[in-house]
């Protein structure tokens, strides 16, 4: 990324609020098939968090704010408010648009807001709709993008050349589990993909001028569902809601037939490496890790969390030595190992859809 990251350096260095500076035009490449974004704009939850969940006492909803969060490569670092030992999803994404990490987050924006390439609005926990733990939605991320683009802090010129992500990874699903019929958990899923598909829409009717959105990973592969067989199988119930979900986003969004619109193909990446269909035929990016659905961060009480404390301050979790061997991290986090070879994955084809070619 040498080439972007000097691009990005440049960029940053822009201070308008509403227009462009003019050596953004003019250091703007003009090669046919190098594509200029001018913002980043990310919704959802932990998969694409830098932060927005403020930080306060230890718990299950601020354990991303307390280590071993953030630790990574053998040294302890500080952790950022992120759902990983490292980067996270929208961290990869930004990258592929030439930047180091993620925009800053929606929180830190507030009275201050220097670095004009975008803005993260996601907050771990949130989903389509609202959940126990009261992480804005969907609909209400977008409120909050609206509101600075009203305000001018972000400026029209930033949406002309845009990206958004949309990252909603299962959080509402949570409650399909005190759901008594199929029918009633197909409706459901019906309504998740709507609220998707509107937030969507939304964001092109502001102006947004590329949206990508994540289709659900094998919710049925993570560790917290592969528990119970010491890691061993996945549950297949949660991979067939995640295959409906997918089949209702990709009719709802029209992505296959869209240029605005495309689709992450998450549950396809995250298969090949944690539920290759082949056992004899391990796709090579699935060989770097020797734990696909072990946590690198596990909780001694299958209901605890990583990073969980007794009172005597004792830690409650026992964390591996090797996290780049490990795709998962928490219970239901991937690694930045974990990120690294998902994104890899997909890397190329969203270039392509974004026309994007260094
Ligand atoms: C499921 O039902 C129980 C008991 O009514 C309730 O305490 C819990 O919050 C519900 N869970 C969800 C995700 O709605
Ligand atoms: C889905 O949305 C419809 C319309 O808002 C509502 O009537 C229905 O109860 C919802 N279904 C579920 C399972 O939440
Ligand atoms: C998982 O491992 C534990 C400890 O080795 C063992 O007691 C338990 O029976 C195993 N459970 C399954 C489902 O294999
Ligand atoms: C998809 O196409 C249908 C029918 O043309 C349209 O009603 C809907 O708004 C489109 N959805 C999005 C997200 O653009």
């Amino acid at each position: 990324y040498s080439t972007a990251e000097h691009v990005s350096q440049e960029h940053t260095l822009h201070p308008t609020r509403s227009t462009p500076p003019s050596h953004v035009e003019s250091a703007r490449p003009t090669s046919g098939t190098f594509h200029w974004y001018n913002g980043l704009f990310v919704f959802g939850d932990s998969f694409a968090d830098t932060g927005n969940f403020p930080k306060s006492d230890l718990s299950e909803v601020t354990r991303q704010w307390y280590k071993p969060y953030g630790f990574s490569h053998g040294f302890l670092q500080d952790p950022t408010g992120r759902f990983s030992n490292s980067l996270v999803q929208s961290d990869f994404i930004a990258r592929i648009l030439g930047r180091s990490q993620a925009p800053q987050t929606f929180r830190a924006t507030e009275g201050n807001y220097p670095d004009k390439f975008g803005v993260n609005f996601a907050v771990g926990g949130a989903g389509v709709f609202e959940v126990p733990r009261k992480a804005p939605t969907l609909a209400q991320q977008i409120d909050s993008f609206k509101k600075m683009l009203d305000g001018g802090d972000i400026g029209k010129w930033q949406l002309e050349e845009s990206v958004a992500l949309v990252a909603i990874s299962g959080n509402d699903y949570a409650r399909v589990a005190n759901m008594s019929s199929d029918g009633e958990i197909l409706d459901f899923i019906g309504n998740v993909t709507d609220g998707i598909a509107a937030g969507v829409e939304r964001l092109r009717g502001l102006g947004v001028t590329k949206v990508l959105v994540n289709t659900l990973h094998p919710l049925g592969c993570t560790p917290w569902q592969a528990r119970p067989s010491n890691y061993t199988k996945c549950m297949g119930r949660g991979n067939m809601a995640a295959g409906f979900h997918n089949d209702g986003l990709e009719s709802k969004l029209n992505a296959t037939s869209s240029d605005c619109v495309y689709l992450i193909d998450l549950n396809r990446a995250f298969t090949n490496i944690i539920d290759p269909s082949d056992a004899d035929d391990i796709p090579q990016v699935a060989k770097r890790f020797t734990e696909k659905l072990k946590p690198c961060c596990e909780s001694v009480d299958p209901k605890g969390y990583c990073g969980q404390v007794d009172e005597d301050g004792g830690d409650q979790y026992s964390v591996c030595s090797n996290p780049e061997k490990h795709f998962f991290w928490d219970d239901v986090h991937p690694t930045q190992a974990g990120w690294e070879a998902v994104m890899e994955q997909l890397q190329q084809d969203i270039k392509d859809f974004l026309h994007i070619s260094y």
